[in-house]
């Protein structure tokens, strides 16, 4: 297939506006059938995830669509994949924090451009690694207002986790000594933090690069895991948060006061470090996500508790993200910057054409077409055929239309797929009217029109019915 044939199949590619099928979902605009999303087809580390183009979900009942901003690793996410707990092909993540940009029926509280945050289901539905995903509405929050995108995506489930197992589990309680293990995790960093919140003093294990940040969110006592065991200089706590777990869980019962209370995240204690009724060891509180994000939302909202975001990836840094989360030194946490939205990006040369239509200027056109663009079409139902420089060369006049405040022009639909897109124009001017399909292509520099294939009509002639493609005849 030469490169003309391959514009004109792209071009006659499905032109669909929207993947909105279910007919209670309320969409708030124009929305792309399809999206990028982070795949994995069978169980695997990170390493055998792909981005792929997939279709976009359509909210259910009680459910909004949400354009991901950021989303965030937990170990989770890895963990789930390579043990085969998803449902392949899957789109994990969890985390995430982005804007409501379709509703599905009976969602109340929350309106079409809210800021929201929250986790979802990645074991049940599409997770978070994508530019759009579904979720209950009871899954997510309001961004809070002191966390940027970034941050509201890094928070969820280390806050729901550090709450569920300091706070609901082991029931700290002011002037208690808690010692936080991998206190400058994700996890550990939010267990220390609302620890100090609820006033108990915080002793916490990491590497000593990790010091400086520890004292930070307010440990008074670090321990460098690697040259200090830490019973040697730890006695009498009232409560132990393990997030390592093995050998590091097992030695923990011996620095816990009688009564003292045993927690990790990491699989269960085993019970024989209870069994003699020493130490307490707290079942595990379920895992409840409102109950999480709304017991720290005073937290955030007064600054007793932030989020550290260690290291910020693209989308198609997935790989190494997850990997370097499962490296298991993340000082807080891993986000992914999703972008704009592809849609955003493909709309860049599409305005450029309208700017070159309203003013007349040459740089607006080169923007949006690419170099060897073609333009076919009708006039009056005159088939014409031209390259887009002849086309270039002719409309930039080089200052606006006489008559541009009588012209109106707009994007009437823009539908993406992969590195392909098509989108509707059209064009209402006194002296003539036009609907241009346009197809672009993504190359290195960004998004370009590659065709153009319009029917155009004078308004006192014909209108499209009598000119448009199926009566086009080649003259
Ligand atoms: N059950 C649940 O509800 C639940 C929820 C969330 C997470 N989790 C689990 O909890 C664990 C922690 O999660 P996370 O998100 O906090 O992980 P993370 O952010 O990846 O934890 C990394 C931190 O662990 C520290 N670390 C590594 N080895 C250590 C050791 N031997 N002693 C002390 N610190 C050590 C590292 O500090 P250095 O760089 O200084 O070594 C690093 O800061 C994971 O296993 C996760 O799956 C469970």
């Amino acid at each position: 297939m030469n490169s003309k044939s391959l514009k004109i199949a792209l071009l006659l590619g499905a032109l669909t506006t929207s993947a909105m099928t279910n007919a209670d979902a309320q969409s708030c605009g124009a929305l792309p059938t399809h999206m990028r999303a982070a795949r994995i087809h069978a169980p695997g580390g990170p390493e055998a995830l792909r981005v792929e183009s997939v279709p976009v979900p359509t909210p259910a009942a009680g459910e909004v669509l949400v354009r991901v901003h950021h989303a965030s690793v937990n170990p989770v996410d890895w963990k789930l994949q390579q043990a085969g707990r998803l449902p392949f092909p899957a789109t994990p993540g969890g985390d995430f924090a982005g804007e409501i940009v379709a509703r599905g029926a009976g969602v109340d509280g929350y309106d079409c451009g809210d800021q929201v945050a929250g986790i979802v289901d990645q074991a049940a539905r599409g997770g978070s690694y994508a530019e759009y995903l579904s979720v209950p509405v009871s899954e997510i929050v309001p961004r809070p207002a002191a966390f940027s995108m970034a941050e509201a995506a890094a928070y969820p489930t280390v806050a729901v986790a550090a709450w569920r197992y300091l706070v609901v589990a082991a029931n700290v309680q002011a002037g208690e000594r808690v010692l936080v293990h991998g206190g400058a995790g994700g996890v550990g960093s939010m267990v220390v933090q609302i620890a100090r919140a609820r006033g108990a003093e915080v002793i916490a294990t990491a590497s000593e690069r990790n010091h400086d940040y520890l004292r930070e969110v307010g440990v008074v006592q670090a321990i460098d895991y690697r040259s200090t065991r830490f019973e040697d200089v730890v006695k009498e706590v009232d409560i132990v948060v393990d997030t390592v777990g093995g050998d590091t869980l097992l030695r923990s019962a011996a620095v816990l006061r009688d009564g003292g209370r045993l927690v990790t995240l990491v699989g269960n204690v085993p019970p024989e470090l209870c069994a003699d009724g020493r130490i307490l060891c707290p079942p595990r509180a379920p895992w409840n996500v409102r109950q999480g994000l709304e017991g720290v939302a005073t937290l955030i909202a007064a600054g007793k508790l932030k989020v550290n975001i260690d290291r910020s990836y693209g989308l198609d840094g997935i790989v190494a993200a997850q990997q370097y989360n499962r490296d298991g030194h993340t000082r807080g946490k891993v986000v992914i910057d999703i972008g704009p939205g592809v849609e955003a990006a493909v709309r860049v040369p599409l305005q450029a054409y309208l700017d070159g239509h309203a003013t007349g200027l040459e740089s607006h056109f080169r923007r949006a077409f690419s170099d060897d663009a073609i333009l076919v079409g009708t006039k009056d139902g005159r088939y014409g055929q031209r390259s887009a420089k002849d086309y270039i060369a002719q409309s930039a006049s080089g200052h606006a239309p006489a008559d541009e405040d009588r012209r109106r022009r707009w994007i009437r639909s823009v539908t993406v797929t992969g590195k392909v897109a098509t989108a509707v124009i059209e064009l209402d001017y006194p002296s003539m009217r036009a609907l241009d399909h346009m197809s672009l292509v993504k190359f290195a520099d960004g998004w370009k029109i590659v065709v153009k294939a319009y029917d155009a009509w004078t308004p006192a002639l014909a209108g499209p019915s009598a000119s448009g493609p199926s009566s086009a005849r080649r003259h």
